[in-house]
């Protein structure tokens, strides 16, 4: 089973992005903030708890997060042919608990693809779906601390990638379909070696 990282600051295209190569590539999307939103939704104890930190803008502990991924990837099915991991890994804790979780279950992080978009971009996207969707991190106030938290804390895990020669990277500003084409172009070759 071979999975894909797609990465990027928030408001970047990786949950959009991830449905369309989901669906294309068959492969699973797996979206922490997802999972995280929807123990919100079910007001479990773990949603409690994400609630405080999601809502300020910060990460969740690793061993928290590390442990729902954990879970998550030892009940795959076996059908499923790889994830599409949204958001996942963040810090460079995460990368290396990640690397010994897909050793252990026999599977293999295929690549980590970065969009990249300009933050006057970045954050007139959050504030608009803020305004249409009212998630409680789309303010002005917590986009500017996820973006810091971003480069803070999330960006060090590309040279992670880089360094285990798997980092690849699309210009992310443009219209949705052209995004997706330029993340085509990286994944169709891969596919054919990989089938
Ligand atoms: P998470 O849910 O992962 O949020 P994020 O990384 O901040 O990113 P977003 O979901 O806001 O953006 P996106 O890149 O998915 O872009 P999207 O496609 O939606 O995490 C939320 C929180 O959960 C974290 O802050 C943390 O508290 C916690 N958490 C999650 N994972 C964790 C982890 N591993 N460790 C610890 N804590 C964790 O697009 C954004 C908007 O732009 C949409 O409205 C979309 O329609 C629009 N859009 C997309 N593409 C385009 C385009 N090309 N042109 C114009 N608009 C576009
Ligand atoms: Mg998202």
């Amino acid at each position: 089973m071979k999975h894909l990282i797609l990465f990027g600051a928030p408001g970047s295209g990786k949950g959009t992005q991830s449905a369309l190569i989901a669906e294309t590539y068959q492969l699973k999307h797996l979206s922490t903030g997802d999972m995280l939103r929807a123990e919100i939704a079910k007001q479990s104890q773990l949603g409690q708890l994400a609630d405080s930190y999601i809502s300020q803008g910060l990460l969740l502990p690793d061993d928290i997060i590390i442990d729902l991924l954990k879970n998550t990837l030892q009940q795959l099915n076996e059908d499923t042919k790889g994830i599409i991991l949204d958001g996942f890994p963040r810090t460079v804790a995460q990368a290396i608990a990640l690397n010994s979780l897909v050793a252990e279950l026999n599977q293999e992080i295929l690549m980590l693809i970065e969009i990249t978009v300009k933050t006057p971009e970045l954050i007139e996207r959050l504030v608009q779906r803020g305004k249409l969707l009212g998630r409680s991190d789309d303010n002005p106030a917590t986009i500017q601390h996820r973006l810091e938290v971003y480069h803070q804390q999330t960006e060090p895990v590309i040279d992670f990638y880089r360094q285990a020669g798997k980092y690849n990277h699309v210009d992310g500003n443009g219209t949705i379909e052209q995004i997706f084409d330029r993340i085509c172009l990286i994944l169709d070759p891969l596919v054919a070696i990989n089938v």
